[in-house]
């Protein structure tokens, strides 16, 4: 397999890392504007494949498509990342220029690419790549749910004192602050429900933690954080490489699912080779279908400032 990432800035570098780690692609190619950073970073990461123990081949190319050629997935990161205080939302100005563009040289060169879109508005964006390229639906995966679900096991092993091994859990909706749905009534630890463990408040407060994981690194890093947005890309890669079909929450285009139309946004996906292979409908209580609907319509007024 040959995947593409654009962006060799923290998070795409991270991808390209991750991806070499796990070791199941042929080839990473990172991409970048800045002249010779992409090969620079390629040039590192390739230097700890002895150290590390992978095969995968790491190049770079300085915004020349033409290395991407013949891709199996492309990763999306490039745009300007957040700064403290700042919410996904005002970076779309600038991001959705650079998203269209990106995507559109990546098809040229890529034209049968699973496109996986990681710049924010991250929901926002996978729609616009819907809207501008016109490829098959399956084939454009945000990845913003397999990062907050990543967030969400984070916060349950913190308090509950376990190994995140031991918990499951996942969380659907927007890729934002206030539009993540963490579905903390369905978490487990070894199967059995948290709430068997954990009071209403502590419940409360893993929620409210997890909606707002990425501003509070934000907060610490100054920027946005990179090593588990380049993990949770790494896992969809892989089950898209290995055909896993594998549920992972991931922003897709809805047509009626949910009872949401017209818009991308974190559902259960199951991801084969195929990318999207399909998108799975669990039951929602009450309180999670109204938090579903309020964050889709969070989503769709950050849609309409695309126009
Ligand atoms: C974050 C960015 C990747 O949540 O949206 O860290």
């Amino acid at each position: 397999m040959k995947v593409t990432v654009v962006g060799a800035g923290a998070v795409g570098a991270s991808c390209a890392e991750y991806i070499a780690i796990k070791d199941f692609a042929a080839e990473v190619v990172l991409v970048d504007i800045k002249e010779g950073f992409a090969e620079g970073k390629a040039m590192d990461l390739m230097q700890c494949a002895s150290l590390n123990g992978f095969d995968t081949k790491i190049t770079g190319a300085t915004n020349n498509y033409a290395a991407t050629a013949g891709s199996d997935v492309a990763v999306i990161t490039s745009g300007i990342p957040r700064k403290p205080g700042m919410t996904r939302e005002e970076l779309i100005g600038i991001n959705a220029g650079i998203v269209k563009t990106v995507s559109s040289s990546i098809l040229e060169h890529s034209p049968n690419a699973i496109i996986i879109v990681v710049s924010n508005p991250m929901d926002t964006m996978t729609y616009l790549v819907h809207k501008s390229t016109n490829i098959p639906k399956n084939r454009i995966i945000g990845m913003g749910g397999a990062l907050d679900s990543a967030r969400f096991k984070y916060r349950l092993s913190e308090a509950l004192g376990c190994p995140a091994s031991d918990v499951d859990g996942m969380v659907i909706g927007g890729h934002s602050d206030t539009g993540m749905v963490p579905l903390i009534e369905k978490a487990t630890r070894n199967s059995v429900n948290v709430s068997e463990f954990l009071d209403a408040a502590r419940m409360d407060e893993i929620v409210q933690a997890t909606k707002v994981g990425g501003a509070t690194l934000t907060g610490l890093l100054g920027t946005s954080a990179w090593y588990a947005p380049g993990a949770a890309v790494s896992e969809i890669v892989k089950a898209i490489a290995l055909d896993s079909q594998k549920m992972i929450p991931c922003s897709a285009l809805l047509d009626g699912e949910y009872n949401l139309s017209g818009l991308c946004i974190g559902v259960p996906c199951i991801i084969g080779k195929n990318g999207i292979e399909r998108i799975v409908e669990v039951s929602l209580s009450d309180a999670e279908k109204a938090h579903m609907q309020s964050s889709a319509e969070g989503v769709s007024k950050t849609n309409a400032l695309l126009n």
